[in-house]
């Protein structure tokens, strides 16, 4: 018995000795100490030992499980020392490296060339204004002379809210707005979105117009022009030349359609102008009389100009952009371009 106890010693130091973690002592503790281990196993087979001799194997078994339990203690502190050494080594941070860097945001190409319009427009003493997106019928038509089912509604794809309100379809209703509003001299430029059903590789449901309205005495033909050709020239480049073409929208007479010289080849031809060396960026004209009266303006003393562009078609234009959604997409290789 006693060498049995023995061997069962030096088996259990040896293998706590070498455990080389914290699982390992624990897989040795279950081994010997454990309710069918080694030790345990012993304790029970007492009963077979003559009773003079329980005494002494007793307290030789007892001495060598204290034995035991103290070699695992201790081991078993100084392994989980050195694992939470090891832990804390690997999570170590080096906060004395450089770095990764910030990624700073850019404006979007739209705002960029929002901010570049109306700094032009107000070099010219336009003031700036805003309206509403859900507009009523009455500003986005009926004031600018395109009564319930007149035909030329057609040219707008609008969304309807009910019968009388709309998502507005121009900022042209922010002109009408402005007129009921405003005693002229009026000279005010109106960015904003507005909302089409209408989508291809130049449209969208959703884009962003830049309205213009000029109303004093005397404002003619030549004073539309020669703002318009101050504009392009500015937001384009310096030999831009401007062309006007009859046109027709119910809110102006004459109506003109603006064309400009390409950009991307100076009107020699290319993609952008699909060979022409024009591109064509606005409606405009002299405001409709029967509108300024419509208005509360009296067509007799005032007189005005008007025009709308696409801020996309003109940032489209002047960048070279082949398809109005890169603009919505918002995929940061595009945007991180326009710095
Ligand atoms: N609102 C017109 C459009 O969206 C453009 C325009 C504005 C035409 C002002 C004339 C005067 O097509």
């Amino acid at each position: 018995m006693k060498e049995k106890l023995d061997g069962i010693r030096l088996a259990a130091l040896g293998m706590i000795e070498e455990a080389r973690d914290t699982s390992r002592l624990n897989d040795i503790r279950v081994k010997y100490l454990g309710k069918s281990g080694e030790i345990s196993a012993i304790m029970r087979d007492m009963a077979n030992v003559p009773k003079e001799d329980r005494p002494a194997m007793g307290k030789l078994v007892n001495e060598m499980r204290g034995e035991v339990e103290n070699a695992l203690l201790l081991k078993t502190k100084t392994l989980s020392r050195l694992e939470e050494e090891r832990k804390l080594k690997a999570e170590e941070i080096d906060v004395t490296l450089p770095s990764g860097g910030k990624k700073l945001g850019t404006l979007h190409p739209l705002t960029l060339i929002k901010k570049e319009l109306i700094e032009i427009f107000a070099g010219m003493g336009f003031s700036v204004d805003e309206g509403p997106e859900i507009e009523s019928d009455l500003f986005n038509f009926q004031l600018l002379n395109i009564p319930k089912d007149h035909p030329s509604r057609d040219m707008q794809d609008t969304f309807y809210v009910n019968d009388n309100i709309v998502l507005r379809t121009q900022t042209s209703a922010m002109q009408a707005r402005i007129m009921t509003t405003t005693k002229p001299p009026i000279r005010v430029v109106v960015p904003g979105k507005v909302y089409r059903s209408d989508d291809d590789a130049s449209h969208s449901p959703i884009f962003n117009q830049f309205e213009g309205l000029a109303i004093d005495k005397h404002i003619t033909m030549g004073d539309l022009q020669g703002c318009l050709q101050t504009f392009a020239q500015k937001i384009f480049s310096k030999d831009t030349k401007v062309r006007l073409r009859p046109s027709y929208f119910p809110f102006t007479e004459p109506s003109v359609e603006v064309d400009v010289t390409c950009s991307m080849c100076h009107g020699k031809g290319c993609r952008v102008c699909k060979g022409t060396g024009w591109v064509e960026i606005l409606g405009a004209g002299i405001v409709n009389p029967a509108v300024l009266d419509m208005c509360g303006i009296d067509s007799s003393i005032y007189s005005g100009f008007a025009f709308g562009f696409g801020i996309d078609r003109i940032a489209m234009i002047k960048y070279g952009i082949p398809n109005i959604k890169l603009l919505y997409e918002n995929d940061v290789r595009f945007l991180k371009q326009f710095n």
